[in-house]
Order: C-alpha cells, then sequence, then structure tokens
C-alpha cells in the first residue's frame, strides 16, 4: 500500500497551513555550476517556523489520545524544539514545560527570549551532553503528576516513532513538488541530530522510486551514535508503517566531520556558508543545523563531487532565531571577512 494510505490512519493536529517552498536557488546555482535546491522548512506556519511543527502535528494527537494537559520536553538553551514545542502548546491549548541543559548561549535572546514570551515553565541543569537530558525530564514529569497534572514526555527534537511521521508526509510533499517542477535529484543533503528528518525522508523517497544518494549531517553526535539512532527510528518506522525493515536503502552516507568541537559550535565553514547564502540569496541560515548542511556540501562541490548534471536538494530545517544568540561570532566574522 502507497504510504500516503498507510499515514492517513494516523490521528495528527493542524500546525502548518499548506505546503512550504521548494526553491531553485538561481544566483548560487550559477555560481557553483551545479543545481542546488532548497526546501524551506524555515517557512513552516508556526513562531518563526522550522522542522518541528511536521514532528509535532503527529505526537501531539498522541498527547491528547493519553488525556495528557502538558507537554514536556528538553534541550540546550538556544533549542528551536523548545520554542515551537511551546508555541504547539499556547496554539493547541496545553501547558509546557521545558528541561534545558545550561551552555554559553543563556541570555534572553533568539529562541530563548520566544520560550520564556510564550510562558513556558523553564528548568535549567547541568549536564556534559546537551542532547542527554531524559532523565531530567521523567523527574520532572514525576514531579508535575504529583501536582495533579498529565504530561506527555516529548523526547529532545521531538523525535519519536509518531512525529517521524511528520517527515514521512513532509517528504511525500517533496516527492510532489518535485515531479510538478520534473527534477531528478543526484543528491539529498538534510540535517542529523536524531535522524528523525533524515530517516523518514529516506524511507518516503526510495519508496517513491527517487534513488539519489542521501546525506546525513551531524550537528552533534559521532558516527556510530547517528547510526544507532538510524536504525531506532528505521525500524519504529518501519513498523508503524508496515514496510519491511530489511529492503534497500539505496546509496547513504552519514557525515560527522561538520560538527566541530561540540553541539553548536559555530565552526569557520559554517559561518562561510551562512554568509555566502545571505549575499547570494538573501535567506538566511542558522550556525547549528542548516549551516552545517550548507557548509557540508560545499566541501563536497570544493572536492569537484556537484557539477552541472547535477540537482541537489538541501533541506533548509530553520533554526534562523539561534542567529541573534550568536551575534557576537557572527560579528567577529564579518570582521574576519572584511564585510563590516
Ligand atoms: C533546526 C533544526 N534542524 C534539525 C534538527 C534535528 O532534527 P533530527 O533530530 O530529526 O535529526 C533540529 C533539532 O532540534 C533543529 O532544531
Amino acid at each position: 500500500m502507497q504510504l500516503k494510505k498507510l499515514i492517513a490512519k494516523y490521528p495528527k493536529e493542524t500546525l502548518l497551513d499548506g505546503p512550504t517552498p521548494l526553491q531553485h536557488l538561481t544566483h548560487l546555482s550559477q555560481k557553483l555550476n551545479t543545481n542546488v535546491y532548497l526546501k524551506r522548512e524555515d517557512l513552516t506556519h508556526l513562531t518563526l517556523g522550522g522542522d518541528k511543527p511536521r514532528k509535532l502535528e503527529y505526537e501531539i494527537a498522541q498527547a491528547r489520545l493519553n488525556g495528557a494537559d502538558t507537554l514536556v520536553t528538553c534541550g540546550s538553551m538556544q533549542s528551536n524544539h523548545a520554542r515551537l514545542t511551546t508555541a504547539a502548546a499556547r496554539k493547541l491549548g496545553f501547558d509546557c514545560a521545558i528541561v534545558m541543559s545550561q551552555d554559553n548561549y543563556a541570555q534572553i535572546q533568539g529562541n530563548l527570549l520566544t520560550v520564556h514570551l510564550m510562558g513556558a515553565e523553564v528548568r535549567v541543569v547541568e549536564v556534559e551532553d546537551h542532547w542527554d537530558l531524559e532523565s531530567h525530564v521523567l523527574r520532572f514529569c514525576e514531579e508535575l503528576k504529583q501536582a495533579g497534572k498529565k504530561p506527555h514526555y516529548i523526547p529532545v527534537s521531538g523525535t519519536t516513532p509518531h512525529s517521524c511521521l511528520g517527515y514521512v508526509s513532509g517528504g511525500l510533499e517533496m516527492v510532489e513538488q518535485l515531479d510538478q517542477m520534473q527534477v531528478n535529484l543526484t543528491g539529498v543533503y538534510t540535517p542529523f541530530g536524531t535522524g528523525g528528518i533524515f530517516t523518514a525522508m529516506l524511507l518516503t523517497f526510495r519508496q517513491n522510486g527517487i534513488w539519489a544518494p542521501f546525506y546525513g549531517i551531524s550537528v552533534n553526535g559521532r558516527l556510530p551514535k547517528m547510526e544507532a539512532y538510524h536504525t531506532k527510528w528505521w525500524q519504529a518506522l518501519c513498523q508503524l508503517l508496515e514496510q519491511d525493515p530489511a529492503q534497500q536503502k539505496g546509496d547513504f552516507a552519514l557525515h560527522d566531520e561538520f560538527i566541530g568541537r561540540e553541539y553548536g559550535h559555530a565552526t569557520e565553514e559554517c559561518l562561510d556558508a551562512v554568509l555566502l547564502m545571505a549575499e547570494t540569496e538573501g535567506i538566511l541560515l542558522d550556525p547549528v543545523y542548516s549551516g552545517k548542511v550548507f557548509a557540508a556540501f560545499l566541501n563536497h562541490h570544493a572536492s569537484g563531487r556537484w557539477g552541472p548534471d547535477d540537482h541537489v536538494m538541501l533541506v533548509h530545517s530553520g533554526g534562523v532565531p539561534a542567529l541573534f544568540a550568536y551575534h557576537q561570532e557572527i560579528e567577529a566574522h564579518l570582521k574576519k571577512r572584511g564585510r563590516l
């Protein structure tokens, strides 16, 4: 059965208002002598956009089915997921509580500013790995239960088996757009945090006969962690969608060499990529996710991988509000490159 029919049986809330654009970037394509397309997931229709509304449409439907009244999640101080879960909670009538890991971006700026504006209950903890907050969130859920609330735990990055359905649905949207534009892709780049976007898109494209190589660009975890995440979501999704997990995945590669020192490190190549996209197309990337995806693409392009016959799509998953929290790094970079 087609994926479109199979996902239709899962309940979803509404956080989007129609498709997001898939754009051919003319100036950049000309400059790089290849064809670059950008899927504008930064332009989803909830509180400054990003990938999370697609995921949350399915996950919050589960929360409602379970009779929850409070969404509880976690992330870094500049978590996009915290912003969009709080926004979704406000829009759909839930309370919201967030555990954040202390880091260098704790000023009331960017995403954190919006989280406080929308009034989530925020608890800050000290941990070594910003993506390893589960025990803290589960404890918070217990406290909320004792206070008479009905919490629904949403893991880091919003990735669960049901939320991955959001990027099956998003992937189907892209397949339709590519068909309408008559584009035969030869490469696809996505960010990779927990691998929810990457894995769901890979399954959806393969099921629809698109066999272009996929590149998952890590923002935090090293290869073994990426592989474990990818396998976990692949199996969970295949189970939800009655697919054979042993089916062919085609050509794909996971990359962990663009992370830099740690999660959230705005590397020089990332800042150069953000600057290039801004100067050539007037499109803002972010220094944590989309900037790294574009940096990886540029790195591969520089090594001769992409030429005039290629058609490469990058996913811009959002995160732009974090630009404002990184103003010092960006100012220094603009000075270094003679723009200031
Ligand atoms: C803007 C943005 N892109 C990508 C991701 C990572 O997505 P995934 O965990 O599905 O790989 C995140 C995670 O929070 C994000 O905020």
